[in-house]
């Protein structure tokens, strides 16, 4: 009977103790009594933050999305071109140019006959592989007061793929490079291997633990550690 009453009145005591520490932790950790910082702000923050991560940078060059496009990809989304361009060499012009060779010739200026936009027109330039890319992600975003009413290709593979078919009648100019692969970082490195034992207080055997006590790890053996599966005495 003693001994269980002891049992039980030390549990209470216990677990007293520990409700009494769980609220000083707390209290330090959540500032309890500190409402300078309303969880919703923090929480909102912390959603823009992620948001900003998936943003407009994310994803492959552009040159990586050319070394990987496909042109009968890209046929399929021209579908979404044909009611307003024919493609073939000497096709018609209908509500846009016609497009046969449109890739690298100049901008605003490729179909003989086509009333373009001054918009477009007065643009200058080229119809590269970059200008081609944002001028399909937002033709109004490219030449404020264009008469291409199509809203654009937000999929960046969409348009490395309706490009490549683009390419595929009449050519085009070098594509850009694939920027560089990060390089690897390689870790073994001469030398580089675990030195002599560390962190095992020499002063302090009893912590360090029987195991580690009785069989100090030799230097010169922990520098061929890698070695250790080949058979000894070969
Ligand atoms: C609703 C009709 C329409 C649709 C759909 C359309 N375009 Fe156009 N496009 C035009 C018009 C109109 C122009 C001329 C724009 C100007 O002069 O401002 C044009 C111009 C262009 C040019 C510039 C040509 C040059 O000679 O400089 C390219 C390239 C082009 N379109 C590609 C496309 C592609 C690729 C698609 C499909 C993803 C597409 N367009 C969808 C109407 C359209």
């Amino acid at each position: 009977m003693d001994d269980r009453f002891n049992t039980a009145a030390g549990w209470v005591l216990f677990s007293g103790i520990v409700a009494l520490g769980a609220s000083i932790v707390s209290g330090m950790v959540f500032h309890a009594d500190d409402h300078e910082f309303p969880e919703g702000e923090e929480f909102g923050y912390f959603v823009e933050a992620a948001e900003e991560e998936g943003g407009a940078d994310a994803g492959p060059d552009l040159g990586t999305l050319l070394a990987n496009a496909d042109a009968s990809a890209g046929e399929a989304v021209f579908a979404k071109c044909t009611a307003c361009h024919t493609i073939e060499q000497g096709g018609a012009s209908g509500i846009g140019p016609n497009l046969y060779g449109v890739m690298g010739s100049a901008i605003g200026a490729h179909a003989a006959g086509f009333a373009y936009s001054s918009a477009l027109a007065e643009k200058g330039g080229s119809w590269t592989w970059e200008n081609m890319d944002d001028w399909l992600q937002s033709p109004r975003g490219f030449a404020s007061g264009t008469k291409m009413s199509f809203a654009g290709l937000s999929d960046p593979e969409d348009r490395a793929n309706v490009m490549e078919y683009l390419a595929s009648f009449g050519g085009a100019p070098a594509k850009p490079e694939p920027a560089a692969p990060e390089p690897e970082v390689d870790g073994d490195a001469p030398g580089a291997g675990p030195g002599p034992t560390e962190g095992v207080p020499a002063e302090a055997p009893e912590a360090a633990g029987a195991m580690s006590a009785d069989q100090p790890v030799p230097s010169s053996n922990a520098a061929t550690s890698t070695d250790g599966a080949t058979k000894v005495g070969d």
